[in-house]
């Protein structure tokens, strides 16, 4: 078994280097299928979850190349409408962006409903919603969901998304790109990473207004050509570090950053009594005073992320007083509760609101990486919890954060990865 042991309680000093974006690159990497010529991809951020996405394109028949560490070379030329391989697909979340970029590229896509973190209920209804209004047929049988575009051409038209979703924002977004005729999506996601979508595919030929706003307008093109684009950084990771370094204490500059998109959590910070300074590409974060309550509620950009909803709540813990948290996107994101309570905390959860007794200390203790950012918030607890924490199922984490071992150690962090021979052997026996 591989786990991080921290032994927490130290200040952070120095500087940290933001990937990218990972839910920009999950989604440009598909829609590389639907161009006709190499896409050269930057900033690729070096993570299980990419990799999974680039796996499955080549089994796909595309050619991938490495260029260098953080650009690849996307060839989908002579790719060919296979089925998406499931073992590969329903371990990401993202595998659903292969049923727009397929429908998009091809007219037709067989692709297995996605995997990801587990927050209850995850429909993709709004997804389906929207190829259907496009002339698609959708209808999942034999474990794949298979759809198919009458007369093998996705056809323009209005989609209003019953919810705010970035997944069906942008999963029509790349079905509507060679679409015949004008495709408008209203009540769209703004997110940072919906706007990189569009303006790779932009960069790539297509015709698409709108995007950042929640009306985006898509003039289907009849042809794709290739060309150079470099992912935005990633808004989470910097959050997830700057929520770090209000928690440690220290001064940490978190480099290559779009500091607007970091307003919504700078603003939380600077709530809380931590100073924030936006320099161009940069936010230098300092905390070397108590940490005051607040309330925080997620909402869709540009609110409050909900995937720093558990940071956050890190942070609120060793605050004084009470703090209210509210999850306004999904059903049930505060799995995590209990392994913070395991360290100390004090959270009463009552369906989708958290409240949050701070308790100026943790303590290190055992705790498990129950998804992705529940993960990134149990490090952020170590980090300046008083003694030694261990976390498990690390690989959670390693889905969606490039190198935090190397980066937080690189601003004073006393935290390494650590494999238990024993527990290995165990776990091969079991
Ligand atoms: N929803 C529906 N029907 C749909 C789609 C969504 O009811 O067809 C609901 C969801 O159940 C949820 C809300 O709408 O309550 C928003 O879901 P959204 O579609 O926006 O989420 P997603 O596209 O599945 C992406 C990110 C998540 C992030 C959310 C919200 C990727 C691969 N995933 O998921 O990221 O939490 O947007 O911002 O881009 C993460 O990175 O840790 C992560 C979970």
């Amino acid at each position: 078994m591989t786990k991080y042991v921290i032994h927490g309680g130290k200040p952070l000093y120095g500087e940290i280097n933001i990937s990218g974006a990972k839910n920009a690159a999950v989604a440009i990497i598909p829609a590389a299928l639907l161009v006709d010529g190499v896409c050269r991809i930057e900033n690729i951020p070096q993570i299980s979850d990419v990799t999974l996405i680039l796996n499955i394109l080549q089994e796909l028949g595309a050619d991938v190349r490495t260029v260098n560490r953080t650009t690849v070379d996307i060839d989908c030329s002579h790719i060919r409408n296979g089925r998406v391989p499931e073992e590969l697909a329903r371990r990401i979340r993202a595998s659903y962006y292969l049923i727009g970029a397929l429908l998009g590229r091809f007219g037709q896509a067989q692709v297995p409903p996605p995997g990801g973190c587990d927050f209850g209920g995850r429909p993709i209804d709004q997804h389906i919603k929207g190829f259907v209004a496009m002339g698609a047929q959708v209808d999942v049988h034999g474990g794949y969901i298979h759809a198919a575009a009458k007369n093998g051409r996705m056809q323009g038209t209005q989609v209003y998304l019953d919810i705010v979703s970035v997944g069906a924002t942008m999963n029509i977004m790349l079905s509507a790109a060679l679409a015949k005729g004008m495709t408008v999506i209203e009540n769209a996601a703004k997110e940072p990473h919906v706007v990189d979508l569009a303006n790779f595919l932009n960069c790539m030929g297509a015709d698409i207004m709108g995007a950042g706003t929640d009306v985006i307008k898509i003039r289907g093109v009849d042809r794709l050509t290739g060309g150079f684009y470099s992912i935005i950084p990633d808004q989470i990771e910097a959050g997830t570090y700057m929520a770090a370094a209000a928690a440690a204490g220290g001064e940490v500059l978190v480099k290559n950053v779009i500091p607007k998109h970091l307003e919504c959590i700078t603003a939380k910070l600077l709530e809380m009594g931590v100073e924030v300074e936006e320099q161009d590409d940069a936010v230098l974060v300092r905390r070397t005073g108590p940490l005051s309550r607040t309330n925080v509620k997620t909402l869709p950009y540009p609110g409050f992320p909900t995937d720093m909803q558990p940071q956050i709540a890190a942070v609120l813990c060793l605050a004084e007083g009470t703090s209210v948290l509210t999850e306004g996107v999904w059903d049930n994101r505060y799995r995590y509760v209990d392994e913070f309570r395991r360290m100390g905390a004090q959270i009463q959860v009552d369906g989708k609101i958290a409240v949050i007794e701070g308790v100026g200390r943790l303590t290190g203790a055992r705790v498990h990486a129950c998804d992705l950012r529940a993960g990134a918030a149990m490090v952020i607890a170590g980090l300046a919890a008083q003694g030694t924490t261990e976390i498990s199922c690390i690989h959670h984490i390693e889905r969606g954060y490039e190198d935090i071992v190397r980066k937080l150690s690189g601003v004073g962090a006393d935290i390494r990865v650590v494999i238990t021979p024993e527990e290995d052997k165990q776990a091969k026996i079991g």
